[in-house]
């Protein structure tokens, strides 16, 4: 993407209504004053919230909002020119349960109150080889959903990374969370996983599957 492109993006970035930017200024050792209104402000109804992390151009945030029009859907990502795609979908289509959220998700407690959302979908995040921490499903991360995820609340994992999966199993022994999931090859003839599963793409997941990786999925709660 050339940048010229990419300014493009950022400017029309600024119509969405459905984009929320906030500054870092807004979100770093503090709380944005989104936090615990997103129901009121943003979706104008009480149904439950599900977030989608790392959600790149956001085809599952989209693609889950047309499917369950009685939840709100909200892709998380800090890349801008990404984010652009699935606003101007939701924008064009006129979603009215979808939002999107730029920022680090290293900033997630300063922008959800406790129990405001209601499951999360982790979504081909990068694998961190040699940073542990910053794996979206690390002890460290996953100390900060449970300050706003239901207590029953569903973690989903999609990942073409082995290593991301194993490491994610370990983290959900030694945290004591439930496993209730765990697919090695969720495209597998013997494979039973949720219609959901496999039925939505994102843009990364096609060009795992084009290069023939398995896909694996892990779903546990805290
Ligand atoms: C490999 S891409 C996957 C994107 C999308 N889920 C897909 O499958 O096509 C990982 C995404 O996570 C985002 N990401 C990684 N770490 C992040 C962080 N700490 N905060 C916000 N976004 C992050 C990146 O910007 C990127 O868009």
């Amino acid at each position: 993407m050339s940048g010229k492109d990419k300014i493009r993006k950022f400017r029309e970035n600024l119509t969405f209504e459905c984009l929320i930017q906030p500054t870092t200024d807004e979100v770093l050792r503090k709380d944005h004053p989104i936090k615990g209104h997103w129901h009121e402000k943003i979706f104008k109804n009480n149904n439950p919230i599900v977030l989608e992390l790392g959600c790149g151009k956001g085809e599952y945030t989209i693609a889950l909002s047309e499917r369950y029009p009685d939840k709100n859907f909200i892709g998380v990502d800090i890349k801008g020119a990404r984010l652009w795609k699935g606003a101007k979908y939701a924008t064009e289509n006129q979603l009215p349960n979808v939002a999107f959220l730029r920022t680090r998700i290293e900033f997630i407690t300063s922008l959800f109150a406790e129990n405001e959302v209601s499951e999360i979908w982790v979504t081909f995040a990068d694998p961190q080889p040699n940073k542990p921490k910053k794996r979206l499903t690390s002890h460290q991360f996953l100390a900060k959903y449970k300050t706003f995820l239901k207590p029953d609340g569903i973690i989903h994992l999609k990942t073409d990374s082995i290593l991301l999966h194993e490491s994610t199993l370990e983290v959900i022994q030694e945290g004591g969370h439930k496993l209730l999931e765990a697919n090695n090859d969720i495209y597998a003839p013997e494979s039973h996983v949720a219609e959901e599963i496999t039925s939505i793409k994102t843009f990364y997941e096609s060009q795992f599957l084009a290069k023939g990786m398995p896909i694996t999925y892990l779903k546990f709660v805290l």
